[in-house]
């Protein structure tokens, strides 16, 4: 389990050694935690379809089955080649969906997105991965993720908790400190509901199998 901010955001040769020698390292196509944490973020989204939707850190796929009934055009992308491989192998009889490989935020930007996505974007999704950033990233990642979307357009963030003390309890290191903090999805979530263009919309932390996770949604504004 993650817990501290790396002071270098974690490469994408990390991720594809982990995706090479255990295909599904998290367990997310058949830990009960895994796939309980999924139904209720997909829960959160709100009611209508997306017709253009991008998820960051797809990982093998397992969050990325359970959006697609909701999205016309889901592009699910992760840092890992290898990952992506396999959420492609996971997903082919949802011919809605693309793939690519994508790292955030070096290459979250209209220029480098793949051209099926139709831009602006309506909803933006990122589970389990803020804290494999650096801080610097992570606030950057939340800046271009506000860009990309159309005013009005959501992102739905999901990520482990440590602790149950709430939203407000940890310190974000700021960007570039020398010491790396204990921080967990409250802190993650806290740069994205620190940004004057997203509203927050809904939130809960919720609490399965031992484990505890927070989920946020946001809406760009207008
Ligand atoms: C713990 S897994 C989460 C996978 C999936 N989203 C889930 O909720 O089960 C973290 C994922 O984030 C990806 N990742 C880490 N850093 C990334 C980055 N900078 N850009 C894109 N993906 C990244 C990893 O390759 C990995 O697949």
């Amino acid at each position: 389990m993650p817990g501290s901010h790396p002071r270098t955001s974690m490469s994408a040769e990390h991720f594809d050694k982990v995706y090479r020698s255990k295909p599904d390292p998290w367990g997310t196509l058949h830990k009960p935690y895994e796939q309980e944490k999924f139904a209720d973020t997909a829960s959160l989204l709100p009611t209508g379809r997306f017709r253009s939707a991008l998820e960051i850190g797809c990982g093998v796929g397992a969050l990325t089955r359970l959006l697609a009934p909701h999205c016309d055009h889901l592009l699910a992308t992760d840092c890992s080649a290898a990952a992506v491989e396999q959420a492609r192998n996971n997903c082919t009889d949802l011919p809605h969906l693309t793939f690519a490989t994508l790292r955030v935020p070096d290459e979250l930007d209209a220029k480098s997105l793949p051209t099926r996505l139709a831009s602006p974007v309506d909803l933006i999704v990122m589970s389990e991965v803020g804290y494999y950033l650096s801080p610097a990233d992570l606030d950057l990642t939340a800046a271009r993720v506000a860009a990309l979307l159309r005013p009005g357009g959501y992102v739905l963030l999901a990520h482990w908790v440590h602790d149950e003390a709430g939203p407000e309890s940890e310190a974000v290191p700021a960007t570039g400190a020398a010491t790396p903090e204990i921080v967990t999805g409250h802190g993650v979530h806290k740069v994205f509901r620190n940004r004057a263009d997203l509203r927050p919309i809904e939130g809960r932390t919720g609490h399965r199998h031992g484990n505890s996770y927070r989920l946020d949604l946001f809406q760009r504004m207008v």
